[in-house]
């Protein structure tokens, strides 16, 4: 059966913020320590301690936004641990994650280096589980105020006289859980008591970011929604895609037929998720001025055998790009609310673009698919109207494909699509209306494995990577007809 799309070039209807191809970075397992950060003194080649590798790596991503410190990490912070002379900075226990030693040389500093590098803007969330407010209220002062006070002096002392611009902070994170075992009403009242003193300093304007529901949690939201909506910029979600149950997540790499189709029917729960919290949502502000906030996403594996449980550290197969690919599409669908997410997590955690083994590294088939997308940033949303062949597995069906549609700013168009089934090409038909060329030339890219479970290791680098895709041909009648291999990914550029 073939899969149509309708493309209605001529008919935007919104723009894919760039902000939904963000990321984030926890001082969890070797995200931070080791995959981002190695110190002035590594024999690994660094930029004031950033290791090189996975910097150029990342800043090939033109990352948009980039989220830190955590995670469940956020409300045990405290950010003053981490400023001044890195030898003078406290040592500590990361309880939640694998109870190792945090020695805080990674700190505010480091991180807004670390933006400054990627050319992409911070997301720091605070800590309302554990922090007072005025600590959260001295970072935002130590972070953005200009003139004189005591957090702009200490900021000067510590090497920096000019204020950063920050654009996202989160008040509190998972406070329904990590963050406290709150309950919303409580945490709603927290919230606004908090985000009083996460003042807007000079011209520094803050979008403030309250925690929002995990997976089903609709009550979570409506609370939310009532009680604190008129405080809030954006409010978050956080969905994982975990193919087995919590104590049995499943293998990053072992697995069959049933595994891959059963993690991507439970990765497109994100569409219907998506659209339940956005009915609460639209019925206390249906102009739409809050922004859904997917800032937790990704596929959660059982850790690799023999690494530290509290780690999460996992591989990343084609599965993964599909999750990736299928994922990005729903965010795109729902641009009129969703305006930031952020895939968990940046490097070595969960569903990572990088991964590093010492000296070295590997791109994960993910960072190849948010390569590939980067011509959606802030591009214009195409309407489309697509009815996609079912894919059944063991008598469920999902659909078998997923499309989505952007024009550039330089008026060109770029087509991505994903054909999610584990052993059957997908035969695409793309009708394009209101294109001005309509012969304009088309240029393809493919992402396929020669395994379900084709991964990347320092070994082996380049095992997953782009190639040229030629897979796209325009018939007579104008209609593009494409022939997407099993488990594959594709972005066209038309124009
Ligand atoms: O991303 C790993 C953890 O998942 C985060 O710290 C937490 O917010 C979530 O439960």
């Amino acid at each position: 059966m073939t899969n149509r799309a309708v493309i209605n070039a001529d008919r935007p209807i919104g723009t894919i913020n760039r902000n939904l191809y963000g990321h984030f970075a926890e001082h969890l397992g070797r995200c931070i320590y080791e995959g981002i950060w190695v110190g002035e003194d590594s024999a690994i080649p660094n930029t004031k301690g950033i290791r090189n590798d996975v910097l150029q790596a990342l800043q090939g991503l033109n990352i948009p936004v980039l989220r830190w410190p955590g995670g469940c990490f956020a409300d045990e912070y405290h950010w003053k641990d981490g400023i001044g002379p890195r030898a003078d900075r406290k040592r500590m226990v990361n309880t939640h994650w694998g109870g190792v030693v945090e020695n805080n040389h990674f700190g505010t500093h480091e991180f807004m280096l670390l933006c400054e590098l990627l050319g992409c803007e911070p997301y720091i969330n605070g800590n309302l589980g554990s922090g007072t407010v005025q600590e959260m209220q001295e970072w935002v002062e130590y972070l953005t105020f200009g003139g004189e006070s005591p957090m702009a002096s200490l900021r000067a002392e510590n090497g920096r006289a000019q204020p950063w611009k920050v654009a996202y902070f989160g008040v509190g994170n998972e406070n329904w859980g990590c963050g406290g075992n709150m309950r919303p009403e409580y945490y709603a009242d927290e919230y606004r008591r908090y985000q009083t003193y996460v003042r807007n300093y000079g011209d520094n304007r803050i979008f403030r970011i309250a925690c929002g529901a995990s997976d089903f949690d609709f009550a979570w939201t409506d609370v939310l929604m009532r009680e604190a909506g008129r405080f809030m910029d954006g409010l978050t979600l956080h969905y994982y895609t975990i193919p087995g149950v919590w104590a049995e997540k499943g293998s990053a790499t072992d697995f069959g037929a049933e595994a891959w189709f059963g993690t991507l029917r439970k990765a497109l729960v994100m569409d219907e998720l998506i659209g339940k919290h956005k009915t609460i949502m639209d019925r206390y502000d249906p102009a739409k001025r809050i922004s859904l906030i997917v800032d937790e996403w990704g596929t959660w594996y059982d850790v690799e055998p023999g690494t530290n449980p509290g780690f999460l550290y996992q591989q990343n197969t084609m599965r993964d790009a599909l999750v990736a690919a299928a994922t990005l599409h729903i965010f795109h669908k729902h641009a009129d609310r969703v305006r930031m997410a952020n895939i968990a997590q940046t490097v070595n955690v969960l569903q990572a673009v990088v991964l590093t083994e010492g000296d070295r590294m590997a791109l994960t088939p993910t960072y190849h698919v948010f390569d590939m997308f980067k011509a959606h940033h802030d591009a214009e949303l195409l309407d489309l109207d697509f009815a996609a062949a079912p894919y059944t597995v063991g008598g469920v069906s999902i659909p078998q494909t997923s499309v989505s549609a952007s024009r550039g700013k330089d008026g060109a168009l770029h087509v991505s699509l994903c054909n999610l089934s584990h052993d059957e090409a997908a035969a695409l038909s793309l009708e394009l209306r209101g294109l001005s060329a309509p012969d304009a030339p088309i240029a393809g890219t493919l992402l396929q494995g020669d395994a379900l479970n084709a991964h990347n290791t320092p070994e082996q680098p380049d095992r997953v990577r782009p190639v040229p895709f030629a897979g796209a041909e325009r018939g007579a009648d104008g209609t593009i007809r494409v022939t997407l291999p099993a488990a594959s990914v594709a972005m066209l550029r038309i124009g």
